[in-house]
């Protein structure tokens, strides 16, 4: 497997990083996960936009990020596989270590690969997952994506160990988001998800689904919900580059039922987008 490292391209075994490297020793790094489906790096202009709002809100020196889409079509040509996921990940570079920004001139480090992924099965899309609510305990600029996930990482092995998919997250008695995708759910036939914060990563599959919402015109609103409301939803799902559009059936225990009409339509317009074939039965 090649990887892309600063400008080369080298096999994985021979892809190495200093210990002085910041995203190493401060989690000093933001990064994109990036789907793909079959040729298509779905939705790349978008991704790449948010990682250039999280370079400048960490003061990052200029990285040339065009030179990061012809990387990532010579990384394709590896391709032999259905689906995909392209990962970029920048540093503040490599430094002796010291909390104060390392001196002008430092390069940032710049790695990205490509790995298969397992599309999301049938069964899966037809019976939905289950999901627990968890503290948000994260800091307060989750909307900039860092490597820092380690609440995230805790929050999703503690719902995989109760044998859920999913973490979502409650801060001030309100659904942020999951610990690795936005949420929605449809309550009096009315699309919702939380408007966007410093509070929440604004996903670019939510982003997706909000104009495919909005193509077929949903009733939708921009407002947080509680968790009791999330129980007593018609309908609720996740979103994120790994998944897709994914339903939600079981919340803390309450069963809320089996994928229901928004969610299918809306899983149905995105496949139309990403030009992969309906997967429900
Ligand atoms: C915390 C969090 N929220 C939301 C998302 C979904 O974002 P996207 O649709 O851009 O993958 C992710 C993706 O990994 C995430 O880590």
């Amino acid at each position: 497997m090649r990887v892309y490292l600063n400008g080369e391209f080298v096999d994985i075994s021979q892809a190495r990083i200093p210990i002085d490297d910041r995203g190493f020793l401060f989690g000093d790094a933001v990064y994109e996960v990036i789907h793909l489906y079959g040729d298509l790096l779905f939705a790349w202009d978008l991704h790449i936009e948010r990682l250039r709002f999280g370079l400048q809100a960490l003061e990052f020196p200029p990285v040339d990020l065009d030179a990061l889409r012809q990387a990532a079509d010579e990384l394709k040509r590896d391709r032999n596989f259905e689906e995909g996921s392209l990962y970029i990940q920048i540093s503040r570079g490599v430094h002796p270590r010291s909390h104060l920004f390392p001196p002008e001139g430092t390069a940032p480090t710049v790695v990205m690969w490509i790995r298969p992924v397992e599309p999301v099965s049938r069964e899966l899309l037809a019976e939905g997952v289950r999901v627990i609510t968890v503290p948000d305990d994260r800091w307060a600029k989750v909307w900039i994506k860092t490597v820092g996930l380690l609440p995230n990482v805790l929050a999703k092995q503690k719902a995989h160990r109760q044998g859920a998919y999913e973490a979502i997250f409650v801060r001030d008695g309100v659904v942020t988001e999951a610990s690795s995708a936005n949420v929605f759910i449809v309550r009096g036939g009315v699309l919702r998800t939380a408007p966007e914060t410093n509070y929440i990563l604004p996903g670019i599959t939510r982003e997706v689904t909000l104009r495919l919402a909005r193509a077929l015109n949903l009733p939708m609103e921009l407002r947080p919900f509680t968790p009791d409301e999330m129980y007593t939803a018609e309908e609720a799902f996740l979103t994120g580059t790994n998944i897709g559009i994914l339903p939600v059936t079981t919340v803390d225990g309450r069963y809320l039922g089996k994928p229901g009409p928004v969610t299918r339509r809306l899983l149905e317009a995105f496949w139309a987008e990403t030009k992969v074939s309906s997967r429900l039965g």
